[in-house]
């Protein structure tokens, strides 16, 4: 997306902290990312966001207004809708990534910024990796006024999406088992959220402060500030526990004390014993300091 207006040395503004992918996809395109602070619950703080628009000129910004990977942050509707005039006033076109929108706990989906997109300068994109499957690789993107810009780069790239997997998943919208199967996803999700947070709750120290989101598939967890959560990783890792440690979700590094935790998985025994262990080990790391 970021192609159909960038060139290679521009600056794309990102969230701080973001998904590393994203960090690692602007560093293949050539980009220059800069962080914005983003709040645990309510997104990218827009005073600072304002001002690197100001200093800046950024060529896009790309964000996640709903349950942000790895916060799993909820941009509030007021604000989607201030963040919309923001890059509207300054001419930066944002890049809406929604692949989690649909994993709300609440009672409706939270609305994309793209809502509040009179003017066309919401890029939103989505996909199924997040709600079905990502194997199928099957996306699709509403990109306001830069819409023959990502087609003409999208039939350049790739041609198109794969036909076959179009035409399988188009089938099963069709039969309409969809709409059960996100209820049944969402549940899920909810129910191992809060397994999970019970659990971080048991197994580590007093001093611990996660996220607890409306929505997505993770916890964003604060620890005891000298633990540091790549070294956390190593060891954790030769005991089979995986987490992700706070420093990969930003290029200027960061984060040190904190972990992205997933509850993507049914919550059982193995669960239960891997935060354990992980809680042993934070314990320890936290006693040696
Ligand atoms: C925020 C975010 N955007 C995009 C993706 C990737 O989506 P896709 O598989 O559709 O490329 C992910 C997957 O982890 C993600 O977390």
């Amino acid at each position: 997306m970021s192609g159909a207006v960038t060139r290679p040395g521009d600056a794309v503004v990102v969230e701080s902290p973001t998904f590393y992918a994203a960090l690692q996809a602007l560093e293949r395109n050539g980009l220059h990312a800069i962080e914005v602070p983003t709040h645990p619950r309510e997104g990218i703080d827009l005073a600072a966001l304002a001002q690197v628009f100001e200093r800046h000129r950024p060529k896009a910004c790309w964000l996640m207004t709903n349950f942000q990977n790895p916060l799993g942050s909820l941009m509030p509707d007021a604000k989607k809708r201030d963040l919309v005039a923001l890059a509207t006033r300054y001419q930066v076109p944002l890049i809406e990534d929604d692949v989690y929108g649909e994993l709300y706990f609440g009672a409706r989906r939270p609305a994309p910024a793209k809502a509040y997109d009179g003017e066309g300068w919401v890029m939103h994109c989505a996909s199924f990796s997040k709600c079905l499957a990502p194997g199928y690789r099957i996306g699709w993107t509403a990109p306001g006024r830069f819409t023959r810009a990502v087609t003409r780069l999208k039939l350049s790239s790739s041609l198109g999406a794969s036909i076959p997997a179009q035409a399988t998943l188009a089938a099963y919208l069709e039969k309409g088992g969809y709409d059960k199967h996100l209820r049944q996803l969402r549940h899920a999700l909810s129910v191992q959220q809060n397994a999970l947070l019970q659990s971080v709750a048991r197994h580590f120290p007093d001093e611990t402060r996660t996220t607890r989101p409306d929505g997505g598939y993770f916890l964003w967890v604060e620890l005891p500030a000298h633990v540091r959560t790549l070294d956390l990783h190593r060891y954790a890792l030769s005991h089979g526990v995986s987490i992700a440690p706070g420093p990969i979700f930003s290029a200027r590094g960061g984060f040190d004390h904190c972990l992205r935790l997933n509850y993507g998985h049914a919550w059982d025994e193995r669960s239960e014993h891997a935060l354990a262990t992980l809680g042993r080990l934070v314990r320890a790391f936290s006693a040696a300091a």
